[in-house]
């Protein structure tokens, strides 16, 4: 006897594959223990399962390839899960960040569109694709420092960075840190202002219970496999404003004026009566464009790996915390040569890195830890850009600073993070202490 499908079966061939699939995954990926003579402990990493590579595999028969069932089924539950009407996946967190800053230039927000000359208000230390898409659209950045050890922007260096020009604030929430939302919210509504919400490293992160990206305008996400969870490549914007969210889906579909889903038609009903621009009328809506737009669209096998990552995201939040928390219990003996990560009061933070400052007093370079941690394979990361106004591709753009950038600039020299990510264990986390323990004690600290 053969439990073979019948040849002709492919729901039955399909079900073989996935079945085949599941005991690839076990095969080929067993966990491992960790290894203090050969084992990494990286900053982040994929972390996936039988499941994501099932889901994966069975998007890929369906061959559809552009966004589809599974694009669908994968911003309905991240909805659901924000607690956000409106979710877009992109393509990455930065395209995310594109598509939010562009989606408030568009017309249909009449005078409070966003124009060249504007400003944004923003945090000098940071990610630069924060930043890019305002200054790409002509706005100008008014940097304000950050403050240590939220690594937030500082809250009370906010209302003086405010001018007449002032029409937007776009920040990040540092590391899943989330920013003092009080103080942005109130000054957003004092003075008109849009808000975008970087919430790239902070999915999860909840500020007084409720999501962050669910006060502000726009909030976005970056599912890059650092991520909390990851499709490879990916990313999505959420509102809950429908004009928001219909100026979005067109900058992120082509500009285009028609709201189909690929391989649909006319679901406005009207597709050759329009009237629009200087075509002529009836010309076919499938071709109107009212936006200026890109295609920053995901493939339906991303969406699928996204939605089976996120059964997994609840777990992956709590063993973050977990990290989080014995790191800082670890660390506490140091806090004279660290100073130690804080989440912002009011927040739970659902974090991405455990940052640490070295103090002005420590006897020794960051340079010689970083390489100390290195040599025992531990990963380390610098904050990013850290004070973006020091890179290279800043020189001579017009911006604006609010202030002393006095914390940006110990961050540029004396700041780096350390991984909390779920493939990290006890045994990693412990290694990772010791190490630094270690390194402490040679310089005769301990
Ligand atoms: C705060 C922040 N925003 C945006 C991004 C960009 O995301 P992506 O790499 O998916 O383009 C990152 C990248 O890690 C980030 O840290």
């Amino acid at each position: 006897m053969t439990n073979s499908p019948p040849q002709n079966d492919p729901d039955a061939l399909r079900r073989q594959i996935l079945d085949l699939v599941e005991r690839y995954h076990e095969a080929a990926y067993p966990e491992r223990a960790f290894d203090p003579a050969g084992s990494p402990a990286p900053v982040s990493g994929r972390v996936f399962g039988a499941s994501d590579m099932r889901n994966l595999v069975d998007s890929s028969l369906d061959f559809w390839l552009t966004t589809g069932r599974f694009n669908e089924a994968f911003e309905k539950r991240l909805g659901e899960f924000i607690g956000r009407r409106h979710v877009l996946s992109v393509n990455s967190g930065s395209s995310a960040n594109l598509v939010a800053l562009a989606g408030l230039t568009s017309h249909l927000h009449k005078d409070r569109a966003l124009q060249p000359g504007d400003e944004f208000i923003t945090c000098a230390t940071g990610f630069p694709t924060t930043i890019n898409p305002g200054i790409l659209y002509g706005l100008v950045p008014v940097f304000v420092d950050v403050y240590i050890p939220t690594y937030n922007i500082d809250p009370d260096a906010l209302e003086a960075a405010v001018s007449e020009r002032t029409r937007a604030i776009m920040i990040a929430h540092t590391l899943g840190n989330p920013f003092n939302l009080d103080a942005v919210m109130a000054l957003a509504k004092k003075h008109d202002l849009w808000v975008i919400e970087d919430c790239c490293d902070a999915l999860g992160a909840t500020w007084r219970g409720r999501h962050v990206g669910t006060y502000g305008d726009v909030g976005t996400l970056s599912f890059y496999p650092a991520h909390h969870i990851t499709m490879g490549e990916g990313g999505a914007v959420f509102a809950q404003g429908g004009k928001v969210r219909r100026a979005m889906e067109s900058i992120r579909d082509w500009g285009r004026d028609c709201y189909c889903a690929p391989g649909m038609d006319n679901t406005c009903g009207k597709r050759f009566e329009w009237k629009l621009g200087d075509l002529p009328r009836g010309y076919d809506h499938k071709y109107v464009y009212s936006h200026l737009g890109f295609n920053l669209k995901i493939t339906d096998m991303q969406a699928a790996v996204g939605l089976s990552q996120l059964d997994r995201l609840p777990g992956f939040i709590k063993y973050r915390k977990r990290n989080f928390d014995h790191l800082k219990a670890g660390m506490k003996a140091l806090e004279d040569i660290f100073i130690l990560p804080e989440a912002t009061p009011h927040s739970e933070p659902s974090w991405f890195g455990f940052p640490l400052t070295i103090r002005d007093d420590a006897p020794f370079a960051r340079e010689d830890l970083l390489r100390h941690l290195n040599d025992h394979r531990i990963g380390t990361r610098l904050l990013f850009g850290s004070n973006l106004l020091r890179q290279p591709y800043m020189i001579g753009r017009p911006h604006r600073v609010a202030g002393a950038l006095t914390n940006s600039e110990t961050v540029v020299d004396q700041t780096f993070w350390i991984g909390v990510y779920p493939g990290l264990g006890e045994d990693e986390i412990t290694w990772m202490l010791d190490q630094i323990h270690a390194f402490c004690a040679a310089q005769g600290k301990s």
